[in-house]
């Protein structure tokens, strides 16, 4: 009897403590902060990385990961540290169980040693998938999910992240990327959402919802993290982390929506940019991190540095004289936790701040504030991590599916001549080629199994490359040459000599994987390597089907006449390989659309919603805006016809909302999805309006001869813009309503 009694007061216990610890209140967060010291606030601001408390040196760990006890131990009882991040520098993917040892490691030391039994945050990049998870099912990266116009999908990809980060033990992703892809040239390109601020805010709202849910306390769900706040992608060289000029009106144009759109969507935490803009740092700018993020956008999340940035702020952007004055402008700037991350010099140098007064301890309780309630909102109290069984669907193959859907409705065709594409003739002899044909690195880029993504020897089993694909879709008629690196020709006989005996030819081009500031490039000109292949193919006369895979746009002019077909996959993640073949053999119809402006030259890089510039009326207008492709274009392997506008009013009033409407269809013999983009022309504003700019968008599904009919629901904010004095608004005047052809006038008051 007693040993009843005794199990139902422990299970009592242990449930009023899960109940308690779940609901703790604002007020009990903040008695909780009332009880702790300087250090143990210090400690909850600090985050540093797996290497720190590893075995092995920095950047230099032992493999596979493995917990330093007595490391672990001082970082904990001697420095409180509240959070802990990714794989350790210079590592790797872990499995799930050796995540789980990790963690659990970490979470029982944590509530042996911490005196207030704040549990540990741990973060991570799981940006296209849970990618330092072995076996986790990697996705299109955020540029290829931008080309599926699809925010349902991309929903459902970051709700799988979601799961397979949790299952993993980790809470926080830091992720998604939210800096728009303005600038072609920069490294991090494949990592945003592309260049339309529409389309990139409707996928940061998909997003979030995705990897956050209705409560990030569910065992599925995560903090999201946007990234990076703020003007990160849009430096004057094109470089990563090199200096930003950015006019308010601009920022707020073009590089604030997405991060509003994010933070109206409930993001839990954010990210700081790297670089500075205007001369100042974004780590050490109150105007940005506090005076907008807080007082103007009333964000109330957790701001977290990025890599090391506050010692930055001394060691490379100068602005600081030491690392102390570096501390002490980035906590007052707004910063809430620092990304150290590789020692314990920051929770040092800011105990002495406080204690010296130079900074006030109220101005660490704002922050700890936050990062309590963070952690209380994701059930860490209560819960640090959960079992394995609560996550069959881990690499599975409905998520590999769902993966696969997502790389199939990215990809965009680009070229079609005499509709070579889809390929029928099971009896022809392919010759597959070219650097991306046999490569899942390729396929993925960084971000991918470790930072840069180029270690061929911890992917995925079984995922298949593109070669791999085609041999299994198309059977014997394959032939297979690489005939090029990413940079220089290889065997040019043996290829030119296969090229001879086979009916068409697929040369799948590609680009290293890379991210940050190793992925600096001094032109967008494809290697020279991969132009010759193309060229030296194509002087066989056979007709060539040209894939790319790459991380940004790379010009494609000097080809773009030599071959028959363009299938455009950006970085498809693990399922692009049976999605490029399934595409090109007809089992996938492309429905992708460019969520960038293909331009046509390394330096010609202009937007589709470029404002209206002098064209000379000579020969070549060089003020001409000619991209190779256009924002939003891509075929189909059927047409689609569109009839004219029809509005339900010819004025928008105040305060009133407009119907558009027109209907589609499928004119062709297959089904296919068609995104049917609303742009508009503002005829006449304050500011220089764009040619154009969109606005709405839906993806529709049609079968053969199917007509639907596409409904708008306008309201004035739709015609809104930043005008000089940086306010959002809506000026009466006449605009152009433009889908596809059909264009309509409407007074908007
Ligand atoms: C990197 C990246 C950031 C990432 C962080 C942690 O420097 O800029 O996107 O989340 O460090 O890996």
């Amino acid at each position: 009897m007693k040993s009843k009694v005794l199990f139902f007061l422990t299970f009592f216990a242990f449930a009023t403590q899960g109940i308690l610890a779940q609901s703790m209140s604002d007020a009990a967060l903040d008695s909780l902060m009332a009880k702790m010291s300087v250090e143990e606030k210090v400690g909850q601001m600090t985050q540093i990385d797996l290497g720190v408390i590893a075995e092995g040196g920095i950047c230099a760990l032992k493999q596979p990961q493995q917990i330093n006890l007595a490391k672990l131990r001082e970082a904990i009882t001697k420095y409180k540290i509240g959070s802990i991040l990714n794989v350790g520098c210079g590592s790797g993917t872990i499995s799930r169980a050796d995540w789980s040892s990790l963690l659990q490691t970490i979470h029982k030391e944590n509530k042996k040693l911490s005196r207030l039994q704040i549990p540990i945050l741990y973060g991570i990049d799981a940006i296209h998938g849970a990618n330092y998870t072995k076996g986790a099912t990697l996705f299109p990266q955020q540029i290829g999910q931008a080309a599926t116009w699809n925010p349902l999908l991309v929903e459902k990809a970051n709700a799988v992240s979601a799961y397979e980060t949790r299952a993993t033990g980790i809470p926080w992703n830091f992720s998604p990327v939210l800096d728009l892809g303005r600038q072609p040239l920069w490294s991090r390109f494949f990592e945003t959402y592309g260049e339309d601020v529409c389309l990139a805010s409707a996928m940061a709202h998909a997003a979030i919802r995705g990897l956050q849910g209705d409560s990030v306390s569910s065992k599925y769900k995560v903090a999201a993290c946007m990234k990076h706040f703020l003007g990160y992608s849009f430096s004057l060289s094109g470089k990563d982390r090199t200096p930003v000029w950015l006019p308010e009106r601009e920022m707020r144009a073009y590089f604030l929506p997405t991060f509003q759109e994010a933070i109206a969507t409930g993001a839990k935490t954010v990210m700081i940019n790297s670089g500075d803009i205007n001369g100042t740092p974004v780590h050490a700018n109150y105007d940005i991190l506090t005076t907008l993020l807080r007082d103007e956008l009333k964000f109330e999340g957790v701001a977290v540095t990025d890599w090391e940035d506050i010692y930055k702020l001394e060691n490379l952007h100068r602005v600081a004289a030491n690392k102390k004055d570096a501390v002490k402008m980035a906590i007052m700037a707004g910063v809430d936790m620092s990304m150290v991350p590789n020692d314990f010099q920051f929770c040092d140098l800011l105990v002495q701040l406080v204690k010296e007064g130079a900074i006030p301890e109220s101005r660490l309780d704002l922050s700890v504030r936050r990062i309590l309630r963070l952690k209380r909102d994701l059930g860490l109290f209560s819960e640090t991590m959960f079992a394995n069984k609560d996550y069959p669907n881990f690499g599975s193959a409905t998520f590999a599916n769902l993966s696969y859907q997502t790389a199939s409705e990215s990809i965009t065709l680009l070229k079609n001549k005499e509709r070579i594409l889809p390929l029928r003739d099971t009896k022809e002899k392919l010759l597959v080629c070219g650097p991306a044909a046999h490569s899942l690195n390729l396929l993925n880029g960084a971000w991918t199994h470790t930072w840069q993504g180029v270690d061929t020897t911890t992917n995925t089993p079984g995922k298949k490359t593109i070669l791999q694909a085609l041999q299994q879709q198309w059977g014997s008629a394959i032939v297979y040459e690489k005939g090029a690196s990413l940079d220089a020709l290889q065997e040019e006989e043996q290829l030119l000599g296969k090229a001879k005996t086979v009916d068409k030819i697929v040369v799948c081009l590609g680009e290293l994987p890379c991210t940050e500031v190793p992925g600096n490039i001094k032109s967008l000109d494809l290697p020279e390597a991969q132009l010759q292949l193309v060229k030296q193919l194509a002087a066989t006369g056979k007709p060539i089907i040209l894939v790319c895979c790459f991380n940004r746009p790379r010009i494609l002019t000097p080809i773009i006449p030599l071959v028959a077909a363009i299938v455009y996959a950006y970085l498809p993640g693990d399922e692009g390989g049976m999605a490029i073949a399934d595409c090109l053999l007809g089992k996938v119809n492309p429905s992708g659309k460019l969520p960038f402006t293909y331009p046509a030259a390394s330096n010609d890089l202009v937007h589709y919603d470029r404002k209206r510039t002098e064209d000379l009326d000579i020969d070549f207008s060089m003020n001409a805006y000619q991209p190779s492709f256009d924002f939003g274009f891509g075929l189909s392997y059927t047409q689609f016809t569109y009839t004219p506008i029809i509005i339900s009013a010819d004025t928008l009033t105040k305060g009133s909302k407009i119907l558009v409407n027109c209907k589609v269809k499928n004119t062709g013999a297959v089904k296919g999805a068609e995104v049917v983009q609303l742009y508009y022309n503002d005829l006449v504003a304050s500011i220089t309006p764009s040619v154009k700019k969109l606005t709405a968008f839906q993806k529709i599904v049609l079968a053969p001869n199917e007509e639907q009919r596409v409904q708008f629901e306008l309201d004035a904010a739709h015609f809104s813009f930043i005008n000089k004095n940086n306010e959002r608004v809506t000026e009466p005047g006449w605009i152009e309503l433009l889908i596809d052809q059909q264009k309509k006038l409407i007074y908007v008051e």
